[in-house]
């Protein structure tokens, strides 16, 4: 059993596209244990995309993530990472597969929506960062 961290980006949010999203997950059978919407401060995000420093879009992308709410969120299931990464789609929403996420509903690369955890390394280092122990709930599930 993984654990992953998720994130719908402020632009899902102001598109009111958090039931829509929060949904699919539901559907494909994996459990929610956390969620909240939330400001994110500069230097949260610069924990979270610590691995992204120095890159050309860094800079745009703390912008964008502390430009407005987020909701975060902490899903668990049988290979949780790669499932929801599977339900996203590529960064890239040309190179997306139809029906994914990014392809539905995104045509920008650096307003993709929502993010995924790309490891279950880093699913539990952002999940550390977004959630404490506390807001983590854990419940039996049929499926
Ligand atoms: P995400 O995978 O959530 O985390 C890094 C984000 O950086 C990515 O989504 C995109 O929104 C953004 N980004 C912008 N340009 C690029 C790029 N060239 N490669 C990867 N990510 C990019």
């Amino acid at each position: 059993m993984e654990r992953t961290y998720l994130m719908v980006k402020p632009d899902g949010v102001q598109r009111g596209l958090i039931g829509e999203i929060v949904g699919r997950f539901e559907r494909k059978g994996l459990k929610l244990i956390g969620a909240k919407l939330m400001q994110v401060s500069v230097e949260r995000a610069e924990r979270h995309y610590a691995e992204h420093k120095g890159k050309d879009f860094y800079e745009k992308l703390l912008q964008f993530i502390t430009s407005g709410p987020v909701f975060a969120m902490a899903w668990e299931g049988d290979q949780a990472v790669a499932h929801c990464r599977a339900l996203i789609g590529k960064t890239n929403s040309l190179e997306a597969a139809p029906g994914t996420i990014r392809s539905d509903f995104a045509v920008h690369t650096n307003f993709n929506l929502i993010h995924g955890a790309d490891s279950l390394e880093n699913a539990e280092r952002e999940i550390a960062i977004f959630f404490s122990d506390d807001e983590l709930v854990s419940y039996d599930k049929a499926i």
